[in-house]
């Protein structure tokens, strides 16, 4: 299963990513964690130490390229099943979570770091998985992902959502955009929920309910703070994890 988050920037989309991994793991799923935001920080939210030593994707473009030169077509053409192999190079794992991470190198005009993009896509597209097997995509804020086609290959996305006007409308758009690339399963999940009056806005707004509403939670401000891994945490948002985990077993 290939899950990918998307949403605004700030939204929480890095922290429920990472308890959405614990709750998968504590299942005995294998669980690949790609981070794929420009500025990653999916390590420090998970508490992996060492993540700095972790090779990113990109230095991984040129080692496809160099066996692109062998094989005809795609540089995945010939890499199934030895595409496992090869990624285990760039993963640094632990507490049985792996975690990849994009490394996309930023210009100073804001450029796009489209050959990492392209290798994520690829990879996406031609990982071989076991119904064991769970990737979990986290991403930049935004659509940009999705105009791209990063995320065409992936069976869910979930869309991170607060109880904000601005945020329901990036997210309105997401969905719009996921719809269009046919992504089998598409669910808002509602984060920094105070009150009922939130759940009814969102409700009301996005035409559906969320899947999950995880509360505004002064325990995963202080977990950032005091650089404890927000998996440590995830008993103290009451049903918010469970709700998530069930409607992603579930794929609605
Ligand atoms: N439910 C919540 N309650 C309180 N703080 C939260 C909650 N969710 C996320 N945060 C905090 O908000 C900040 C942004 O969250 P993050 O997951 O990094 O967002 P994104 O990945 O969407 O940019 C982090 O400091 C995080 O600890
Ligand atoms: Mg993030």
């Amino acid at each position: 299963m290939k899950i990918a988050i998307s949403g605004k920037g700030g939204v929480g989309k890095t922290t429920i990513m990472a308890i959405l991994a614990g709750a998968l793991r504590q299942l005995g799923r294998e669980v690949l964690v790609i981070d794929a935001d420009p500025s990653p920080h999916m390590a420090e939210t998970l508490g992996i130490i060492n993540a700095d030593q972790v090779k990113p994707i990109a230095e991984m473009t040129k080692l496809l390229a160099e066996r692109a030169g062998k094989t005809q077509g795609s540089p995945f053409y010939n890499l199934n099943p030895e595409v496992n192999d090869l990624l285990h190079d760039f993963m640094i794992e632990q507490d049985g979570i792996k975690l990849m991470v994009l490394g996309a190198v930023q210009t100073a005009e804001g450029g796009c770091a489209c050959p990492e993009n392209h290798v994520l896509r690829k990879m996406l597209k031609k990982m071989l998985l076991t119904a064991n097997e769970v990737v979990l995509l986290d991403m930049e804020a935004g659509v940009e992902h999705l105009g791209r086609g990063t995320v065409a290959g992936v069976d869910q996305l979930l869309i991170v959502v607060i109880p904000s006007r601005s945020s329901i409308r990036t997210a309105l758009k997401i969905k719009e955009m996921a719809d269009s690339v046919q992504i089998p399963g598409v669910f808002f999940v509602a984060n920094q929920v105070v009150d009922e009056d939130d759940r009814q806005f969102l409700c009301n707004e996005l035409g559906e309910s969320p899947v999950a509403f995880f509360p505004d939670s002064t325990t995963i401000r202080k977990a950032e703070r005091s650089e404890t891994p927000v998996t440590d945490i995830a008993d103290s948002l009451s049903e918010a994890p469970d709700q998530l985990l069930q409607a992603v077993l579930n794929g609605a």
